[in-house]
């Protein structure tokens, strides 16, 4: 087994299929009366949150102690961090802590790969900066697997903001990975130029909604992101709505098995219409729900649960 998880790219088919398997495992769980399993008892998992964020955070936390673990929840907000503290000395504490794995999310691409060069834990990456989100496209992977029984063969749409979305990049690498198609939807502006081809040979990108709607297993909405952007990247919200929202009409173009995603938190009337998030094609609530079962199969095996 790998020891940090930065990327999507860390992950050979082998042993992303054995996070999805040891993932359905640990979903067993979930549905037990006692939610707990012993593996991680006496370890200590660092939750270490430079940006806002709550599913991911949440996720995490009922992720490890799930397992037993001890959690330490570090937000950047109230910490020494607001008084200038850098990252390093953060993880020189954390180090001197007894952290078995930190889980990091910055707004800095890149991040969570000079902390792995500082602690002798493991390092899970939560999102840095518009680069990478591996354990959101383990989740997504995990959703398309339950719902559509395979990931070999299927065609996905990853639709919207890609050029800030770190979902998006660590999804092509993944799926990929995993022998799914992908095709990069967006406007222009918004879907940096090489980026296909850069990531994975054989991601396509195309800037007509409709015309790939058709011939889709999955569609990905990704939210704008409009902390990350000034405003000259698409005309209006109105506009963009207009050309890339997946509305009722449009998700009618899907073929009757698709299913509809999204990583949350939603723009609603923006990138998706409430009538389409929250149609039987979306599986945007179990997303959360299989978050904690595939984040527990990443601690669980980053940590030694079966080899240690
Ligand atoms: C994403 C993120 O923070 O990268 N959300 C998430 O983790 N559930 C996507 C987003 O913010 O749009």
């Amino acid at each position: 087994m790998i020891r940090h998880l930065l990327s999507g790219a860390d992950l050979d088919a082998g042993t992303a299929t054995l996070v999805l398997d040891t993932a359905a495992e640990m979903a067993t769980v979930a549905g037990r009366e006692v939610k707990k399993l012993p593996a991680l008892r006496g370890r200590t998992v660092v939750n270490l949150f430079y940006e806002d964020s709550t599913r991911t955070r949440i996720s995490f936390e009922a992720a490890a102690k799930r397992l037993s673990a001890d959690v330490i929840n570090f937000s950047a907000k109230g910490s020494s961090v607001a008084k200038g503290e850098s990252l390093k000395d953060t993880a020189l504490t954390l180090q001197a802590m007894g952290a078995d794995a930190v889980v990091v999310r910055h707004p800095a691409s890149g991040a969570p790969h000079r902390l792995a060069e500082w602690v002798d834990g493991s390092v899970v990456n939560a999102g840095d900066g518009t680069h990478e989100h591996p354990t959101q496209a383990l989740l997504d992977a995990y959703t398309m697997r339950s719902r559509l029984g395979r990931l070999d063969g299927l065609h996905v749409a990853i639709v919207g903001d890609v050029l800030h979305s770190r979902v998006a990049r660590s999804n092509v690498l993944l799926l990929s990975t995993l022998g799914a198609k992908v095709t990069l939807v967006g406007p222009p502006t918004l879907i940096p130029v090489d980026i296909a081809a850069a990531l994975a040979p054989g991601t396509d990108v195309c800037y007509d909604l409709d015309a790939v709607l058709p011939d889709v297993d999955v569609v990905m909405m990704l939210r704008v992101q409009r902390e990350r952007m000034g405003d000259s990247y698409f005309p209006s919200a109105r506009e963009y709505a207009r050309r890339y929202g997946l509305d009722g009409p449009r998700m009618r173009r899907l073929p009757g098995h698709a299913i509809v995603m999204h990583p949350g938190p939603m723009n609603r009337g923006m990138e998706i219409t409430p009538e389409v998030a929250d149609s039987p094609r979306s599986t945007i609530v179990e997303q959360v729900a299989n978050g904690v079962s595939v984040r527990m199969a990443v601690l669980y095996l980053l940590l030694g649960g079966n080899n240690r």
